[in-house]
């Protein structure tokens, strides 16, 4: 059996194959659990990609930052599954300008962006599914370590510090509906969001050597594994947290 068996699970932020979510939806199914999918934009292509899990999943479109989408999420979920174990937050973007070394010129409007798209989007997927959580469940975000300064990172890492903020407030306002919201803090992997990232290849250099246990940054497994093992029935009294999935790089100095 399992770790997720019988559990209802939403994944959103499936591009590719390489994408963190595809691991997490792929992962999920083999521990038993029923699939929904979210995409955005380009909805042929999170099909086509779909086809490639264990069992077929439907792919609903959501763009976080339009609001009849969330509104409507919970209903057109619900044609699917008649509520949700678990709901996983894969999301990520930030404009050109606002990564790279541009830090002192971003202008408000390409951070306000960052911001809806990577923050508060955390906030509005998690009420969105409010209505099919009635039993209670797990929320899980994708987090990139914001406890320091990174090269290139920029507004994106200001983002991803709102991100484990946001995370410890809606760890304390849903935990009366017995909800439990977690982040995974993944080191760097090779996908679309980190394509996009000028000068990615700073942390591609640095973190195989940095980690204690070494780093492989095509392997999303790892990190998916903890987002699994988050949504399962054995972290039934952890809210709030960050788990750290980066080959230990968060932990040395230097
Ligand atoms: N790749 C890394 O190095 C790394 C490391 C740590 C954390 N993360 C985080 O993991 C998450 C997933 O990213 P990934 O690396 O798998 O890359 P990815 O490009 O495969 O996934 C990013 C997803 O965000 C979606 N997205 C962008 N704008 C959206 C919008 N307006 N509405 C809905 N969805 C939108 C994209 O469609 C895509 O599916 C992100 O939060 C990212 O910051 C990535």
């Amino acid at each position: 059996m399992g770790i997720l068996e019988g559990k209802r699970i939403l994944v959103t932020g499936v591009l590719t194959d390489a994408s963190i979510a595809f691991s997490v939806a792929r992962l999920a199914q083999e521990e038993g659990a029923t699939v929904v999918l979210t995409g955005f934009g380009r909805l042929s292509l999170v099909e086509r990609i779909a086809k490639r899990l264990p069992s077929p999943a439907p792919v609903l479109e959501l763009d976080v930052r339009n609001t009849e989408h969330l509104d409507t999420l919970a209903a057109r979920v619900g044609e699917h599954v008649d509520g949700l174990d678990g709901v996983v937050h894969s999301i990520g973007f930030a404009p050109q300008s606002a990564m790279g070394g541009n830090f002192l010129n971003t202008s408000w409007d390409d951070v306000a962006t960052a911001l809806q798209v990577s923050t508060y989007s955390f906030k509005s997927l998690a009420v969105a599914c409010l209505p099919l959580m009635k039993e209670g469940g797990a929320v899980v975000g994708l987090d990139f370590d914001a406890s320091k300064a990174w090269p290139v990172y920029d507004w994106m890492g200001v983002a991803k510090a709102g991100l484990e903020s946001c995370n410890r407030y809606l760890a304390r306002d849903l935990g009366k509906q017995n909800i439990r919201v977690n982040l995974v803090a993944a080191g760097p992997l090779r996908t679309m969001a980190a394509r996009s990232i000028p000068g990615f290849k700073e942390f591609e250099d640095s973190w195989p050597e940095k980690a204690p246990l070494g780093w492989d940054l095509s392997d999303t497994v790892p990190a998916a594994r903890a987002c699994v093992a988050l949504m399962s029935d054995w972290f039934p009294a952890t809210t709030g947290e960050i788990v750290h999935v980066d080959g230990g790089v968060h932990a040395i100095g230097g």
